[in-house]
């Protein structure tokens, strides 16, 4: 499969649709870039491309200097006699700031898997794929990277207000890649997960999941009847299903004021329980976690409860009476 292309194409669709499911002013940008880093690196290792176009959608921390022009230019400086000192030291400086980053990074993974074993352990036993390429941690002689455990932290966290056992059908609206879609299957095999995302990004998840579980997706412009379904934001009055789950992570938070409500209305329209994890209130289109509430009428707020990791986040569980 040529995902670039396909990106491609997932654009070209989107562009005929009507605007509120257009990127928003911060997305736009991303979208050609995207596409571009994939022509350039080919899409097997998107987890470890150091570009802020593949970072903004939780691609995860590299622990290494992006290819910036400001250190290619001190790079080329160190040549030079007496200035290259001062180049030097700050090659040393950067270094060692990311270094220190990729330590205390080690030592956070250490106690959310510690914790996991706690409150999770059939989660903390989960593998993660190798697919992507992502920088990886050893903990304990086993392999992750930041994004997985940290995503399952945050299904551990949401499993003490939700019985997943009679949770069947989910959908993930900003899934980006489909992290919670592998982790979902691999615990849960009897869900069936729908990721939308803004074209070209629901490529990256077409790719990641279909490698993670090879025959189980149905990719944009498919129809057939697989346990996993990508859909761009676009197609989603295509979308029929009711879902026993929808979730939003991180991504209300960066949508415009109309798009959060379009989603709001699907998600009352089409689920019987509400997961949202964003900030309290979002610095760009200035909604917060009451105006949630508000659009997710008649669902009412069933629990609430601390971040971990973003103390200004705010995880919130709403549900349809009776639900
Ligand atoms: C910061 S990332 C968070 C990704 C993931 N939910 C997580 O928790 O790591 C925000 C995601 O929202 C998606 N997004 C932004 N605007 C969107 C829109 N209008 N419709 C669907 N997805 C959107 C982005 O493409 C991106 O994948």
């Amino acid at each position: 499969m040529n995902y670039a292309a396909l990106m491609k194409d997932m654009l070209a669709d989107a562009d005929k649709a009507p605007a509120i499911f257009s990127p928003g002013p911060y997305w736009k940008p991303h979208a050609d870039l995207m596409i571009g880093l994939v022509e350039r690196h080919g899409i097997e290792k998107f987890r470890a491309i150091p570009d802020k176009a593949l970072i903004a959608f939780a691609t995860g921390n590299q622990f290494k200097p992006p290819a910036s022009r400001a250190l290619k230019l001190n790079d080329a400086l160190r040549r030079l006699p007496v200035i290259g000192r001062f180049s030097d030291a700050l090659a040393r400086d950067v270094d060692i700031g990311y270094g220190r980053a990729r330590s205390e990074a080690n030592y956070k993974l250490h106690v959310v898997f510690a914790l996991l074993q706690e409150i999770a352990p059939d989660l903390a036993e989960l593998k993660e794929s190798s697919v992507g390429n992502p920088p990886v941690f050893s903990i304990y002689e086993r392999s992750f990277s930041e994004m997985f455990l940290l995503k399952l932290l945050e299904i551990a966290l949401l499993r003490q207000h939700v019985d997943f056992e009679n949770i069947k059908n989910v959908v993930e609206v900003g899934g980006s890649y489909g992290l919670v879609g592998e982790i979902l299957r691999k615990r849960y095999p009897a869900i069936r997960y729908t990721l939308v995302d803004l074209a070209p990004v629901a490529g990256f998840a077409q790719y990641y999941l279909s490698n993670v579980f090879p025959g189980g997706v149905s990719g944009f412009g498919e129809k057939t009847d697989a346990a996993i379904h990508i859909r761009c934001a676009h197609q989603l009055p295509e979308i029929g299903d009711h879902f026993d789950l929808f979730i939003n992570v991180a991504s209300f938070q960066e949508m415009s004021a109309e798009q959060v409500a379009m989603y709001a209305n699907f998600a009352r329209t089409h689920s019987d329980i509400v997961y949202l994890n964003n900030n309290r209130k979002s610095g760009s289109n200035g909604l917060t976690t009451d105006d949630y509430a508000r659009l997710l009428q008649p669902m009412e707020r069933a629990a609430s409860w601390n971040s971990t990791l973003h103390e200004g986040y705010q995880p919130v569980l709403f549900r349809m009476p009776g639900k």
